[in-house]
């Protein structure tokens, strides 16, 4: 290539990579370190007979590896981008289904609706239907693994401004985000987690440890409905108006949120999977040993941590 030629290729190549860093503003979920820690601390609490059944479903590769596959593919298939999420009203403390979470729109008469709250059970179900093809299965694995960590995501279940998409904030002064103008959902998806600073093993280590320490254990079941409603609350709290400024205060209030809810999200997800996919027979780490399997099996909670 002619020197001239060559500066016009390098000088394009740039604008095409600079377009393309602003087209991959949007963020719909965790981004993908949230995503990948749920999966590393899901990881560690899954029996040896769940792991193998993920290992075959999956052609080898780990949940830590597929956790953000579902955001990969929602512009290809934008039908499955309500199921990220659900919309409770900031002014309502409860879900409500007929409020909260629409009727399929190619297929009002399905038993499954369109939000994060139904689709967990709907592949909760695939997961578990062994007259599946596999491939089919995996699937399912690949958007359970994914929503999962979604429905921790606190603003994932409020339906003001979007999740907060609509609300421009600063974050330390800054109105630029990264590649993105700083909102509150992807401070929330991104920002606050970036700012910890942390390698993968560090967090992952972090999150096992206050597990044990607070006992955490103890809340791994639920329903995702209680899920839910939980990270709710903490949107509610957490929420800011247009302008608003997320200074070192709110960062040091809501990081303690954020752990809680990765550590949860990892915990309930390991639960989800063993229940599934593990071999009955196998001790399932995510119970507290107090609760193991008995006559008469305690209740699951549902409490958000004590901050
Ligand atoms: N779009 C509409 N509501 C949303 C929410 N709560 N989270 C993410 N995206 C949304
Ligand atoms: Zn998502
Ligand atoms: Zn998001």
């Amino acid at each position: 290539m002619k020197p001239s030629k060559m500066r016009l290729f390098a000088r394009n190549a740039a604008v095409a990579t600079l377009m393309f860093a602003l087209a991959t503003e949007p963020c719909w979920a965790w981004g993908r370190d949230g995503h990948r820690i749920t999966a590393l601390v899901a990881e560690s609490y899954l029996t040896p007979s769940t792991k193998a059944a993920i290992a075959e479903l999956l052609h080898g590769q780990r949940i830590s590896d597929i956790a953000s596959w579902a955001d990969d593919i929602r512009s290809s298939q934008p039908e499955t981008g309500p199921w990220h999420y659900i919309d409770i009203p900031r002014s309502e403390p409860k879900f409500d289904r007929n409020r909260d979470c629409p009727v399929n729109a190619k297929d009002p008469k399905s038993p499954w609706r369109d939000c994060v709250t139904d689709r967990i059970l709907y592949f909760e179900g695939r997961l578990g239907d062994e007259s599946l093809p596999a491939d089919q299965r995996a699937e399912a694995l690949k958007f359970l693994v994914h929503f999962l960590g979604d429905i921790h995501q606190p603003l994932h279940a409020i339906g003001d401004d979007r999740g907060g998409n609509g609300i421009r904030v600063s974050f330390l002064g800054s109105t630029q985000c990264g590649n993105y103008r700083c909102n509150l959902h992807g401070v929330w998806d991104e920002s606050i987690l970036e700012h910890r600073g942390l390698s993968d093993e560090k967090y992952r280590d972090l999150l096992l440890k206050e597990i044990k320490e607070n006992n955490w254990e103890q809340m791994s079941g639920g329903s995702p409905v209680a899920w839910a409603e939980v990270s709710h609350h903490y949107a509610v709290n957490a929420y800011a108006p247009n302008g608003a400024l997320i200074d070192h205060a709110y960062l040091e209030e809501e990081t303690k949120v954020v752990d809680a809810e990765l550590a949860l999200g990892g915990l309930r997800l390991a639960r989800v999977l063993n229940r599934i996919l593990g071999s009955p027979d196998q001790a399932d780490p995510t119970r507290p040993a107090a609760n193991a399997p008995s006559a008469n099996p305690a209740p699951e909670t549902t409490t958000a941590p004590k901050q």
